[in-house]
Parts: structure tokens; C-alpha cells; sequence
């Protein structure tokens, strides 16, 4: 009788890169993203909301060595591709099963991190988060609106002292994320929360003011 070896992550990673190879010009701008890592204090616990394929919660567990990671993404609950047509998706063929998948085997690749995987949107899924969070990194709705009320439940679920970071850091008007810094803006001006770092390669960080 035959047992098929389990793949390892690493090989489940290179199989589904292999079929979906992510653009160049987004791998060279992940390395660009690292630098907002280098806040999150280590050993915490922390939220990714906007997962996509893993690429950046590879580097989170890297580089901010959290204890526990809260994966949270809609995946295959959207539909069996993004329907976002993009290079970034290789013209919609990945399939969000696909993404789910790598996404689990980056982790799966950083063993002493306790990953729990969420297939949901947030805020609705914000009850499965079940501590408070140390930091969360907002990368999902991309949206004025969405991306505000992400904001207003993550003020109730990270830690007094905890951080908020994120991508789509874009100033101009004209760019398609520009809502993003709009609540961003929105969001400080009506909380305790202050800007500590934002820009290059489109990354932010907010943490709650001290108190005086
Ligand atoms: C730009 S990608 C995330 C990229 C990932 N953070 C990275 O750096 O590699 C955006 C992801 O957000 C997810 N998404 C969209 N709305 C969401 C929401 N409300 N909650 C959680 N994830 C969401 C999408 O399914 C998509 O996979």
C-alpha cells in the first residue's frame, strides 16, 4: 500500500508559485514593507486583516516573532478566483483556494507561532478573536468607508500601548487607495491614536497616545 508524502510548506509554497508566479515588481515591493515590521514588539499577539497569498505574514512571523497570529481573510467564501483581473492574480486565474492554501504554509513554515486562520471578513469575524491584540496590520478593504469602520473595531480589540499598521499609505487623491489615508487621517483626528510612521513603500503605523 502507498502513502503520498506530505508536502512540506515549502514545497506547497513552490508548487503553487510555481502555477501562480507573483509579479516581480510586487516581491521587490514586499522587501520595501519590511521596515514597518521593525515596531511591532516581539513574542506578541497580533492580527493580519487582508491575507491574500501569505507573502506578508511570512514576514511578520520573520520579523515581529509573534507568539500568536490571527489570519483573516474572506477567501473562498468570495468565490473560487478575486475577480480582480490583475497581473496581481494572475489575470484571475489563482484561485482563492490557492491563495488560502499558501497562505496557511507560510505559516505552517514558523513553528513556534500558534496561527488561527479566519475564512471571514473583519469586523464580522472580530468576535473569533478571542484576546486582546498586541498589533494588527490592515490590508483589506483598501476603501474610505470600510477601511474607517476597520479602524473604529480595531480601536476596541488591540491593547492600550498596542499598534495599528498598515499598506496603502497614498496621499495624492488621484490614487485608487487614497481613502485609506483619508480615515487613517479621520480616525487619529477623533481618538487617542497618533501617527508614528508612515510612507515609504506605502506602509503606516498608528499607536494609541500615552497618556499624559
Ligand atoms: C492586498 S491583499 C492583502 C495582501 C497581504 N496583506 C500581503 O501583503 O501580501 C487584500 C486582501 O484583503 C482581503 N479582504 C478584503 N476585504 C476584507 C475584509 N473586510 N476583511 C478581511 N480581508 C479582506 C482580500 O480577499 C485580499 O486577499
Amino acid at each position: 500500500m502507498f502513502f503520498k508524502s506530505k508536502e512540506t510548506p515549502a514545497a506547497r509554497i513552490a508548487r503553487i508559485e510555481k502555477q501562480f508566479p507573483m509579479p516581480p515588481g510586487e516581491l521587490k515591493r514586499l522587501e520595501g514593507r519590511r521596515w514597518i515590521l521593525n515596531h511591532v514588539p516581539k513574542g506578541g499577539v497580533g492580527a493580519e486583516i487582508g491575507v491574500f497569498r501569505g507573502h506578508f505574514s511570512n514576514l511578520i512571523c520573520q520579523i515581529a516573532k509573534p507568539k500568536k497570529l490571527y489570519l483573516i481573510d474572506p477567501w473562498t467564501t468570495i468565490g473560487a478566483t478575486f475577480g480582480w483581473g490583475k497581473e496581481y492574480t494572475n489575470f484571475d486565474t489563482l484561485t482563492t483556494e490557492a491563495a488560502r492554501e499558501q497562505s496557511r504554509a507560510s505559516v505552517e513554515q514558523h513553528e513556534d507561532v500558534e496561527c488561527v486562520i479566519i475564512e471571514d471578513i473583519y469586523p464580522r469575524c472580530a468576535s473569533q478573536i478571542v484576546e486582546p491584540l498586541d498589533f494588527a496590520y490592515l490590508d483589506a478593504s483598501h476603501k474610505y468607508a470600510p477601511t474607517l469602520n476597520e479602524l473604529r473595531h480595531l480601536d476596541k480589540q488591540v491593547k492600550p500601548g498596542g499598534l495599528i499598521l498598515g499598506d496603502d499609505w497614498a496621499p495624492d487623491p488621484a490614487n485608487q487607495h487614497h481613502g485609506v489615508f483619508v480615515a487613517v487621517q479621520e480616525f487619529v483626528a477623533a481618538t487617542d491614536w497618533e501617527i508614528i510612521a508612515a510612507g515609504p513603500a506605502a506602509q503606516w503605523a498608528l499607536r494609541r497616545k500615552l497618556k499624559a
